[in-house]
């Protein structure tokens, strides 16, 4: 297989740069601009590293469909952001209650629960103002807010971590409801990464539609191995706590299909993302073989 691991760290420099940049430039300045203190939670977490695997996946869907990866920065960084929001959040004691979080405490320990509130939802905010002040071209930017909005939202993301809590602990666990949750909690903001690169790229239809479905089977594997990552992985490896699926309850694939049909389902939705891409040159081989090492994945 190719070795993915030096354009690996290209785009995620590159991404890191770009973070960098826009958080500067909209919160750094004066406590009557942005108070110290939450500039300061924001940071925190967005600059704590991570796969950036979302801004990646937007960049070299945009490549797949011909243009620079660069183009599709500003909705790269948009969707860090909503990530990072979505993690602060989801490690609240009234979420899962963690502690360790890209390999350093969480922000609601590093600062205070109502910082890490408020840090969240200043980065799902600036995440929109990015994208409405510099995504190119301008006649895309809409769409591109409508497709961030869907997948973070009650539609998406929100409503997946909801379903998530709400099945904690019920009894009656079954893979046609986890399989929603997943989609909606993990799937739908991976996909969201996809379907930008390609409006962006401003692609044919044809091209979107591939696209989208790489990222639903990528955005569904993903998450089956977060969570056979948290029944067999590394604390070290993956810098947040393993082992307390189980204990909160949580309904997880390896949970209800157990640990080895989890690790065969998950390849056999990196072929299926794979096969999608059929109708594109070489131009996306470089998401052909992410789709195998997000399965391959031990962090
Ligand atoms: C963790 O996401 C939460 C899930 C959606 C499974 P990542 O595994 O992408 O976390 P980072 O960004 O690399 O820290
Ligand atoms: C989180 O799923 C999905 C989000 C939307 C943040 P998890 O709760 O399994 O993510 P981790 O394991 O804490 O990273
Ligand atoms: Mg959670
Ligand atoms: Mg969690
Ligand atoms: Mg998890």
């Amino acid at each position: 297989m190719v070795d993915l691991s030096h354009e690996l760290k290209r785009a995620k420099a590159l991404v890191e740069r770009g973070l960098d940049q826009f958080l500067t430039a909209e919160t750094a300045g004066d406590e009557g601009r942005c108070p110290n203190r939450l500039a300061q939670a924001m940071r925190y977490s967005l600059m704590a590293g991570g796969k950036r695997l979302r801004p990646i996946l937007a960049m070299w869907s945009a490549e797949a469909c011909g243009v620079l990866g660069e183009m599709a920065m500003p909705s790269a960084v948009a969707l860090e952001m909503i990530h990072t929001y979505s993690l602060i959040h989801d490690d609240l004691p009234a979420m899962d209650n963690d502690d360790l979080r890209r390999g350093m405490p969480t922000c609601h320990k590093a600062f205070d629960e109502a910082t890490a509130i408020l840090a969240g939802d200043g980065l799902l905010t600036l995440a929109f103002e990015v994208v409405a002040c510099h995504q190119k071209p301008v006649d895309v930017i809409g769409e591109c807010v409508r497709i961030l909005a869907d997948a973070a939202g009650p539609r998406g993301m929100v409503g997946g971590q909801m379903a998530d809590l709400a099945a904690e602990g019920r009894t009656d666990a079954n893979l046609a409801e986890l399989e929603a949750i997943h989609r909606r909690k993990t799937g739908a903001l991976l996909c969201a990464a996809l379907k930008l690169g390609a409006t962006i790229a401003q692609a044919t239809d044809d091209q979107k539609g591939a696209l989208e479905r790489y990222g639903w089977s990528v955005g569904l594997a993903f998450q089956v191995v977060d969570d056979l990552l948290d029944a067999t992985g590394d604390e070290a490896k993956m810098g947040k706590r393993v082992g307390k699926d189980c204990g909160l309850g949580k309904w997880t694939y390896p949970g209800l299909i157990g640990v080895e049909s989890s690790k065969v389902y998950a390849r056999t939705l990196a072929d299926s993302a794979i096969a999608a891409l059929n109708i594109f040159d070489e131009r996306a081989d470089r998401l052909r073989v992410l789709a195998h090492q997000i399965v391959e994945r031990d962090h």
